[in-house]
């Protein structure tokens, strides 16, 4: 599980999953490029990163704007060298019914996931061949294997991605992997967001909405984002080589399919 000499770029690592990922693996001695748009959040991770005694700066990108992000990328692999782990994370559609949802909805949905992840990818991945050791973990959904509803732009995107990291992994040399942690309800600002919409939209209590929720998990609670970070980083360490395309749900065992 040691990271020490391995440099991560970690996608949407102000807030949440992304957060906690940055931390996890800066925890295992990876040095941590943390992106997202917010620069002050960012900001505060890196000090939060140094005073653990990790090497970690920010970079502040958004991923619906490709040319801005591969810019941003480019400098960072002029300015600091390969990066051997790339966590692809970034904030999900919003919710609501797929029917009514205009397919400018869909195409900015495919754009910020796919198409981001699929330019890093190719970007990253000649530094990775280089120093024979290359990690991608997309962080999707457990919508990959169950559709949620009301999360139709979701869902659909999602399982575009899980459609492109599988091909992908059929296609690196050895050394480099793919994989997908599926966060299933995890206590971040997105899944409050989720909460205070529905809530909104059909005139439910949040509380009941949260009941609603907890009782489709036989763990009887939500993941903390340390829990899906930890997930993220045991397939971003040497342990894992051997694990390729696969779709890994944290989700407290609220799948039901064998
Ligand atoms: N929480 C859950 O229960 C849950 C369940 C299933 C799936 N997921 C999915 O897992 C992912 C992470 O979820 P989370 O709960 O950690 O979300 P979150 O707390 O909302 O964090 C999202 C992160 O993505 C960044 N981001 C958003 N748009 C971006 C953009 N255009 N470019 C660059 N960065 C961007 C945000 O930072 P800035 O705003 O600073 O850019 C933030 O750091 C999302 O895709 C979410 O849909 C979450």
């Amino acid at each position: 599980m040691d990271l020490s000499g391995r440099h991560a770029l970690v996608c949407g690592a102000s807030k949440g999953i992304g957060r906690a990922t940055a931390h996890a693996l800066a925890a295992r001695g990876a040095e941590v490029t943390a992106l997202a748009r917010s620069g002050e959040a960012l900001e505060s991770l890196t000090s939060e990163l140094q005073a653990s005694g990790a090497t970690a700066r920010s970079l502040v990108a958004d991923l619906d704007d490709h040319d801005g992000l591969l810019a941003a990328v480019d400098a960072l692999l002029e300015q600091v060298g390969p990066v051997h782990i790339l966590v692809h994370n970034t904030g999900g559609p919003a919710g609501g019914p797929l029917l009514s949802a205009p397919a400018e909805a869909l195409r900015a949905a495919f754009h910020r996931h796919v198409l981001s992840a699929h330019q890093l990818l190719q970007r990253l991945l000649p530094g990775m061949q280089e120093a024979g050791y290359g990690r991608m973990i997309n962080v999707l959904s457990t919508s990959v294997y169950e559709p949620i509803p009301n999360l139709g732009v979701s869902n659909t995107t999602r399982a575009a991605m899980a459609a492109w990291a599988k091909s992908v992994s059929r296609e690196l040399p050895s050394g480099i992997t793919i994989n997908n942690v599926l966060p299933g309800f995890t206590d971040t600002g997105r899944l409050a967001a989720l909460k205070a919409g529905i809530a909104s939209r059909t005139g439910k209590p949040e509380a009941d909405v949260h009941a609603g929720w907890l009782a489709q998990v036989p763990e009887g609670r939500l993941a903390r984002p340390e829990e899906t970070a930890a997930a993220i980083a045991f397939l971003a360490c040497p342990d894992a080589a051997y694990i390729r395309g696969v779709s890994l749900p944290v989700d407290g065992g609220r799948l039901r399919g064998i």
